[in-house]
């Protein structure tokens, strides 16, 4: 027990010593994870061993030392009290989470939604509207007292001084700096001889305080409001956010709402690639700082049923993007031409470990990256990875010498076409615009055959790359019109294997119409955009006949993807494409019309080896308008099982829950 109590209190100085160098400080020696790693260690042990709380523990204050930085003395009791969010940092705790706020919902409830925004990194705040007007600012503080920054927050400029609303409003965000108005504030910081702020979260949260509102104007603050406390509109979180844009009020656009697990993962990764996107033609690079996810309950009844402990909310969740990273050397760049003809420098590396993988290459981003790093062959880099994304470099080691020194060489021609490279709008990508590109046709049809899209088995790089070279295909339409005689001839084909690949790709034609869409690889429209763009309009002809304005009233899509899809659809080469494809069978329209055939109010979970990937089954099922979970609970209506189920077939026989094969499902499907 001694030890027990020794290291309690070693964890409450050392989370105490991270809190004060962070929050008061701008200094941070760990991460994140680490820290809620600490954290999570001391609840631990405080919920092992009651007896050991200390009054002064962190985890009996609700407050941050956020107070330790008053500057002044008018304090603002919160009406409404101001949580923070518990942190997560896996598909498991996601899905926790999930089933922790499923179990606690009545059991009729069975398609609970959630809304995923992005996490802004920058400090919380708390405004009040009463009869239009804005009558009070504040900032978070302890979360029950806060400090008023009305002055500042006016001085901002970023929000309207009225509203149409008359109803008593409090309304919540984060105030940000964005980052290019940071580096420029630490340059002149610098010039004047001032400390710099180590990030754009304490350069937020130091200017919301100056005592001197006419200084706060030139900080150049931004503001994100994601929640309506009091005078809520609607029943829900989603429609209040739209209802706070209509209000005039900045809301964040990268907002989506699913129910299942793997659309929220999906939309999980969505924002962290979102955020990852230096490199996008439409001024799409965001410009603040965004370190994470948050999943949240939609519907406000739901959320009163499951309430808050004494720090969160049990109703929303932080999804936090760990990097990890590492030391290695630059060998040499290559320059990539990608399926959209956008050129990426990639790092060729020495090999290292990273988050527990072997990587040799890292990317670089764009050309301005490269100016930005400063980086040469030679240099040793640090690399990092976080989530999903493909690891890249973020900062050279400038205490180990080079010995080579050598500049990275820009191309001005397609390294695989060598036509002359276009700049896209941004002038930080070279792009080459020959359609007939051998890597951009190549890296169309691979994406078209790829598991996300059409999930054409054994239709991979090395089979495009052969085709391509014999003319067998020229385009994705070439594919359902394929001449079995000619692949025949083709080294490493027998009448076997032949046979295999026509039939997977006669399967393909079954594929559900977001795939299709996907699958045609229209620039800048990703997995979530196809599936938002299929929900909204159902079937090809509505979708091209919209509007860059309809399209970009979807939420989650702006109108740089809108303008994108538009033009798509005006291209000649594209459609006749398009046309083609429709005319060898493929589904161009949402399988079910949900509005004249009842939805099959069932929900399933898939395992095992089935004849088709789980996705297919997946999207076939959810095609009935029934769901598809990914764990075995008391609210599962069935199982479907194939060879070699383990956990989830345990867990449903003890649960009772009905345990199904394929030829079942077609049943099931077929009586709905
Ligand atoms: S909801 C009831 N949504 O993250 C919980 N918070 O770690 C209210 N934050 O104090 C928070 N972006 O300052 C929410 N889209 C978002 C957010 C967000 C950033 C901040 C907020 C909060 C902190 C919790």
């Amino acid at each position: 027990m001694d030890k027990k109590i020794a290291r309690y209190k070693e964890l409450i100085a050392l989370i105490e010593k991270y809190n004060q160098d962070y929050y008061v400080n701008n200094i941070s020696d760990i991460d994140d994870y680490e820290y809620d790693q600490l954290y999570k260690e001391l609840t631990k042990l405080e919920e092992d061993y009651p007896e050991i709380i200390i009054s002064t523990s962190p985890t009996q204050r609700v407050g941050d030392v956020d107070d330790n930085l008053v500057t002044s003395d008018k304090k603002i009791e919160h009406q409404i009290r101001m949580y923070s969010l518990e942190n997560s940092y896996s598909r498991d705790d996601i899905i926790e989470f999930i089933d922790k706020v499923k179990k606690v919902v009545n059991a009729t409830v069975k398609n609970i939604e959630f809304v995923i925004e992005p996490k802004i990194d920058g400090m919380a705040i708390s405004i009040r509207y009463s009869d239009g007007v804005l009558v009070e600012a504040a900032t978070r503080g302890n979360g029950v007292i806060g400090e008023d920054i009305l002055d500042n927050i006016k001085s901002l400029g970023v929000l309207p001084a009225t509203i149409k609303d008359r109803n008593e409003i409090i309304i919540r965000g984060e105030a940000y700096m964005p980052i290019s108005t940071f580096n420029k504030l630490n340059i002149e910081r610098e010039a004047e001889g001032e400390t710099l702020f180590a990030n754009p979260r304490n350069a937020a949260a130091g200017s919301l305080k100056l005592l001197d509102s006419s200084k706060v104007a030139s900080r150049g603050l931004k503001l994100f409001l994601y929640s309506i406390d009091l005078g809520r509109k609607n029943s829900n979180h989603f429609d209040d956010l739209k209802y706070l844009a209509e209000l005039g009020f900045p809301v964040n656009e990268n907002i989506f709402k699913f129910s299942e697990t793997d659309d929220i993962m999906d939309a999980i990764f969505e924002i962290e690639k979102i955020r990852d996107d230096l490199d996008d033609t439409l001024n799409n690079k965001l410009d603040y700082e965004l370190d994470g996810a948050v999943v949240k309950v939609n519907d406000y009844a739901i959320r009163d049923e499951l309430g808050h402990t004494s720090k969160y909310p049990r109703f929303a969740i932080s999804y936090k993007y760990k990097s990890e990273s590492a030391t290695t050397k630059l060998l040499s760049v290559t320059f990539q031409v990608g399926r959209t003809g956008a050129i990426t420098p990639v790092a060729e590396l020495e090999s290292v470990q990273l988050s527990g993988s072997v990587i040799a290459r890292a990317t670089l981003h764009n050309n301005d990256e490269i100016k930005r790093l400063g980086v040469k062959i030679g240099d040793t880099v640090i690399i990092e990875k976080g989530g999903e994304v493909i690891p890249k470099i973020i900062s050279v080691d400038r205490s180990v010498e080079n010995i080579e020194s050598r500049e990275i060489e820009i191309p001005t021609v397609c390294p695989v076409c060598g036509e002359a490279l276009a700049n896209d709008i941004s002038g930080v990508k070279g792009y080459c615009v020959n359609r007939l590109c051998p890597a951009i046709v190549q890296g169309g049809i691979t994406h078209f055959a790829s598991r996300d899209a059409m999930d054409i088995k054994g239709f991979g790089v090395r089979i495009v790359e052969q085709f391509l070279e014999h003319n067998i295909i020229k385009d994705i339409s070439d594919i359902y019109h394929l001449d079995r005689k000619a692949i025949l001839k083709l080294e490493g084909f027998q009448t076997q294997s032949v046979d295999n690949l026509l039939e997977a790709i006669e399967q393909s034609k079954s594929q559900p119409f977001h795939r299709v869409l996907y699958g045609i690889g229209i620039k800048n429209i990703g997995r979530t955009a196809t599936k938002l763009i299929v929900k909204q309009f159902g079937d090809i002809d509505t979708i091209m006949k919209a509007t860059e304005d309809d399209i970009s009233a979807i939420y989650g899509i702006g109108i740089g993807s809108a303008s994108i899809l538009v033009n798509f659809f005006k291209d000649d080469i594209n459609m006749k494409i398009v046309d083609r494809l429709r005319s060898s069978g493929l589904k161009f329209e949402k399988e079910t019309d949900l509005l004249n055939k009842t939805a099959l109010d069932k929900s399933f979970v898939i395992t095992g080896k089935l004849s088709q990937g789980r996705e297919y089954f997946k999207d076939l099922i959810e095609s009935y308008g029934a769901r598809v979970s990914s764990s075995v609970s008391k609210n599962t209506d069935y199982l479907l099982a194939g060879d070699d189920a383990g956990s989830k077939l345990k867990k449903a026989l003890e649960l009772g829950v009905k345990v199904i094969d394929e030829n079942e499902l077609s049943t099931i499907l077929a009586g709905s």
